[in-house]
């Protein structure tokens, strides 16, 4: 594995503090040459991914690959790709990646065929997913299962939701899936609610199997289940006809009480946020049924291809990474809007803030050394046209450099009519109107020639220069959507690399876990326990025993 390098102390990071000092945005310019805007309007399986509205031209451009260069990212890729144990702080490889290839491909990492294992969890997977989507599979009282509910947080959640609703069209009728994640119980009472636990089937998603939110809520929805079968329903047989499990660990998954014959693995190998394309997918595929979740790893897999090989100056998950070091580093961004113009992406930027957030926001270098410069960027965002309407004012005329990606598909999941026009069209309108009006904005002297009076003339112009990427692809479907989520996935590994930070543990989620454990007796009421705590935890305490009821 490539060594840590610091990467402000390379010749690129120098040559882009210089240019970054003398920068002047000209996005008009830019756009106003064709074969500026053709060369920078890349390929990427079926995505096509148009940068020209960025605030880089070729010297930026030039820099940045240097950058890369000496801080080695392809090597660090290639490592990745290999199996290598590049997850240093927990010395495991990180091989999320190895959960696309296809059967015929071969990788030994470890002593372990990693593919022969792969397809041997998908084929079980896919097995028992159909068999849930025929109705072969059936609850205790022989009911077929109607509702598939996935208990599971972060990665074991926000994957399969985001993809759930994502491929909404590709759903089979009659069948439903719905996500308890949250350890606030209104977030089980109103997924319960309403259900038939004759036809119900619980899901437990957990890497660890020891994620507190997901044993709990586990917990109470067995109860709830043996609370609401018919009575005298044997308990063991409703188990197990109505409990299976994902995890890593499937000794903990027989501790719960989960036939592991009903129990499908994966690898410490595997992130968590990382985890949708394996068997943490399982509602996904009972959903869509396993050729459409099939055709989504395809799609993950065409992107990782690309990332693998395309040429520095055409990979685009290099290049949008890149950029985005540039934003952060030399331009002062502090946070990155994901806008996608597809009502069924409304969970992606969600899911993208684990995806980024989780694996960027490290302030230690993997050599241990603190870093001096800024990392991971708040990634955030909502669909358009819905966006417009609330946030984007501050994106067009706001003191803050906004990077914003769009996202959208030249066809509709719904087509559908106003009566007059293809609405479909009038949203894309809206898109492609944004991404202009970020970028060339509105001069006084344009206002002025709309006769707008001389006071008002300040308020109503537009700086424009705020850059946005592109992204299109034909349709959303399942491998396009494969291909989007690898697309960030390998943006957030190169930041990461660059940055040279770990980009797969999370030790920072720890310790907020491990105070709410200690502070548990306080909140029941142990006066000892409470007395230890700080006066603000003890006044917040106190305030909830007041008012509990
Ligand atoms: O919040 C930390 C985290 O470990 C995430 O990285 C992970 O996706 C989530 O908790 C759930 O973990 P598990 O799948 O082990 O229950």
């Amino acid at each position: 594995m490539s060594e840590a390098v610091d990467p402000s102390t390379t010749a690129a990071w120098a040559e882009l503090d210089r240019l970054a000092g003398s920068y002047a945005p000209d996005l008009r310019g830019q756009l106003a040459d064709a074969d500026f805007v053709a060369q920078r309007t890349l390929t990427a399986a079926d995505l096509r991914v148009d940068l020209s509205k960025n605030l880089a031209g070729a010297e930026v451009e030039a820099a940045l690959l240097a950058l890369a260069d000496e801080v080695s990212v392809v090597a660090r890729r290639d490592a990745m790709f290999a199996g290598q144990h590049i997850n240093v702080t927990e010395d495991r490889a990180v091989l999320h990646t190895a959960l696309r290839l296809p059967a015929s491909a071969s990788l030994t990492v470890d002593g372990q065929d990693v593919v022969a294992d792969v397809h041997e969890v998908l084929d079980r997977a896919y097995a028992f997913a159909e068999r849930v989507r025929s109705g072969e599979w059936t609850g205790v009282t022989g009911r077929r299962i109607e509702t598939v509910v996935n208990i599971g947080i972060g990665g074991s959640d926000l994957g399969p939701v985001m993809a759930y609703e994502a491929l909404k069209p590709y759903r089979q009728d009659g069948l439903t899936c719905r996500f308890i994640s949250n350890i606030d119980p209104t977030d089980a009472g109103q997924k319960l609610a309403g259900l038939d636990p004759e036809t119900t089937l619980f899901i437990v998603s957990s890497k660890t199997f020891g994620t507190l939110e997901t044993l709990t809520n586990a917990r109470l929805c067995k109860a709830w289940l043996l609370d609401n079968l018919p009575s005298g329903t044997d308990p063991d047989a409703a188990v197990a006809r109505h409990f299976v499990a994902v995890s890593t660990a499937l000794d903990k998954v027989a501790d719960f009480g989960i036939d592991t014959d009903n129990a499908f693995g994966f690898w410490d190998w595997v992130g968590g946020r990382y985890s949708m394309d394996s068997a943490i997918g399982l509602s996904l595929v009972i959903a869509v049924g396993k050729d459409h979740f099939a055709d989504m790893l395809a799609g993950f897999h065409a992107m990782d291809e690309h990332f693998r090989t395309a040429p520095a100056e055409a990979n685009v998950p290099l290049r949008m990474g890149l950029l985005n070091v540039w934003y952060t580093n030399f331009l002062g961004a502090h946070t990155h809007a994901v806008l996608p113009y597809a009502q069924l992406l409304h969970r992606f930027p969600a899911y993208l803030q684990q995806l980024t957030m989780e694996s960027n926001g490290k302030g230690v270098r993997w050599d241990g050394e603190t870093v001096g410069y800024d990392t991971g960027e708040v990634f955030w965002g909502e669909p358009g046209t819905n966006g417009q309407h609330a946030f984007y004012q501050l994106i067009h005329q706001g003191t803050r450099l906004v990077p914003a990606d769009f996202i959208a598909f030249a066809r509709p999941a719904y087509a559908l009519t106003d009566g007059d026009s293809d609405v479909h069209e009038l949203f894309l309108a809206n898109f492609f109107a944004q991404t202009k009006a970020l970028a060339f904005g509105k001069t006084a002297d344009e206002v002025r020639a709309e006769g707008v009076d001389e006071e008002l003339v300040s308020a109503r112009t537009f700086p424009g220069n705020r850059p946005t990427t592109s992204i299109m692809a034909p349709a959303l479907t399942p491998s396009v959507l494969g291909q989007l989520i690898a697309l960030y996935e390998h943006i957030t590994f190169v930041q990461g690399a660059v940055w040279g930070i770990d980009s797969f543990d999370q030790w920072g989620v720890e310790l907020g876990k491990q105070l709410a454990q200690e502070l548990r007796p306080a909140v029941s009421g142990d006066a000892a326990v409470a007395a230890e705590q700080d006066a603000s935890t003890q006044s917040l305490i106190r305030y909830y025993q007041e008012h509990r009821g």
